[in-house]
Order: structure tokens, then C-alpha cells, then sequence
């Protein structure tokens, strides 16, 4: 969700005000992934990188977060939206981690859109932590190294129990990866638009599906 910053540079507001009408993209993309049917929308919302920015910002990203969250559930559930949060959680603000808990526990039946929020994730970091799952779990004779492969890797990731996803949107005009589901990935689409984040709307949303539809996908086919 790459562009807060730069949408509140070019109003003249501060950058958290960039991060506040974000929530409200994000709102709305959900919503309208629900409506349309898709069966899972992950976002990334804080990388491992992000704590390297001023320390003001990074509290206010943490409040906002919990604000958002402890207003929006009842609204997730209306919706009957199975909420997830992939990363390590550890670090995160106590007050946080608890409304995290609560809202992955209560929305945990529910069978409409799945929605992933990337926290303090980091695409490395997560194929470290399965690499090293897996040497434990060798280590202490549970598995053969020999049996490791694609679908066991894939089973210590954070997203062990998700399809990989079909379509990778990136707002605000940049380019690369930055991290994000580099395993996950591998057979993506993907759609660069240079609508910053608060703005994407249906119209953005529509143009990257329309785009999507476009493409012939192979997976190394022919
Ligand atoms: C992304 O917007 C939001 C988060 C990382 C939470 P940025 O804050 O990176 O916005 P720009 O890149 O400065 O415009
Ligand atoms: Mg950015």
C-alpha cells in the first residue's frame, strides 16, 4: 500500500495524514474484493524495513492500527471476513498484539474473503524462519531432509494454509518487490499503477483486474 506519504506531501499535510486516508483505500478494497468474489486479498501494512523511519511515525502506524482494527471488527465480521496477520508478531505493542488475537480468534469460521495483513513482515525473514523450522524439526529426527520440498517448504511459511496469489498490485509507480511474498510470488501477475495509495478506488481496482484478465498465464508452459 506504497504512497501515503507522498499523497500527503502533495496536499501540503503531514505524512501520518497519508497513512489515515490509506485506512479508507483500504476499506474500500476489501469491500469491493468481497463483492467481486475474490477469495483472498493480502496487503502489506509494515515491513520489517519500516522501523527504520522516525520513531513518531512508526507510534503513530502502531496506534493507527490498533484504532483501526478495534473499530473495524464488528464491520469484518458483518462481512464474515477471516482476518489473518502474517510476520512476527512478537515485536509488536501489547495493547496490538491482544486486538490481533481477538480479531484473527473471532473471524476464525468465517468463510468470506480471507484477508492477510502483512506485519512486520519481511519476505526474507520468513524464508529463514521456515529454513530453520526445518532444520530443527531434522535435527531432532521429526523429518527427513531427504522429503523436503516445494510443499513442505511452503508449509512453514506464514502462509501455509493460503493459495499463492494470482495478481500483485503495486501503487504508486514503483517497481520492484521490496520483500513482499517472494516465494508466494513466483507466478504472479503483475499490475504497477501510479495511483498512489489513497487513492485507488474502484476505478484503480477495476483497471488492474481488467489488466489481469489480460494476460496468458503459462506457468512455464507453452
Ligand atoms: C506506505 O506508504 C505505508 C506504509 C509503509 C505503512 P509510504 O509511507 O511508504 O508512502 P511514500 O512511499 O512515502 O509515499
Ligand atoms: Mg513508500
Amino acid at each position: 500500500m506504497d504512497g501515503n506519504g507522498r499523497w500527503a506531501k502533495a496536499k501540503g499535510l503531514p505524512r501520518t495524514m497519508g497513512h489515515t486516508a490509506g485506512v479508507e483505500a483500504l476499506k474500500t478494497t476489501l469491500h469491493l474484493c468481497s463483492n467481486w468474489g475474490i477469495g483472498a486479498l493480502t496487503v502489506y501494512a509494515f515491513s520489517t524495513e519500516n522501523w527504520s523511519r522516525p520513531s513518531e511515525e512508526v507510534n503513530v502506524l502502531m496506534k493507527l492500527f490498533e484504532r483501526v482494527l478495534k473499530r473495524e471488527l464488528t464491520n469484518l465480521k458483518l462481512e464474515k471476513v477471516k482476518i489473518n496477520f502474517l510476520g512476527d508478531l512478537d515485536p509488536l505493542p501489547n495493547a496490538l498484539k491482544d486486538l490481533i488475537n481477538e480479531s484473527v480468534e473471532s473471524t476464525l469460521n468465517n468463510k468470506g474473503i480471507r484477508f492477510n495483513v502483512c506485519t512486520n513482515y519481511g519476505g526474507r525473514r520468513e524464508l529463514v524462519l521456515a529454513a530453520k523450522k526445518l532444520a530443527e524439526r531434522s535435527v531432532k529426527g521429526e523429518l527427513d531432509p531427504s522429503l523436503i520440498d516445494e510443499n513442505v517448504f511452503a508449509s512453514e511459511l506464514f502462509t501455509a494454509s493460503e493459495v499463492d496469489p494470482d495478481l500483485l498490485i503495486r501503487t504508486s509507480g514503483e517497481k520492484r518487490i521490496s520483500n513482499f511474498l517472494l516465494w508466494q510470488l513466483a507466478y504472479a501477475e503483475i499490475h504497477v499503477t501510479d495511483v498512489l495509495w489513497p487513492d485507488f478506488d474502484a476505478d484503480a481496482l477495476n483497471k488492474a483486474l481488467i489488466d489481469y484478465q489480460s494476460r496468458s498465464r503459462r506457468f512455464g508452459g507453452v
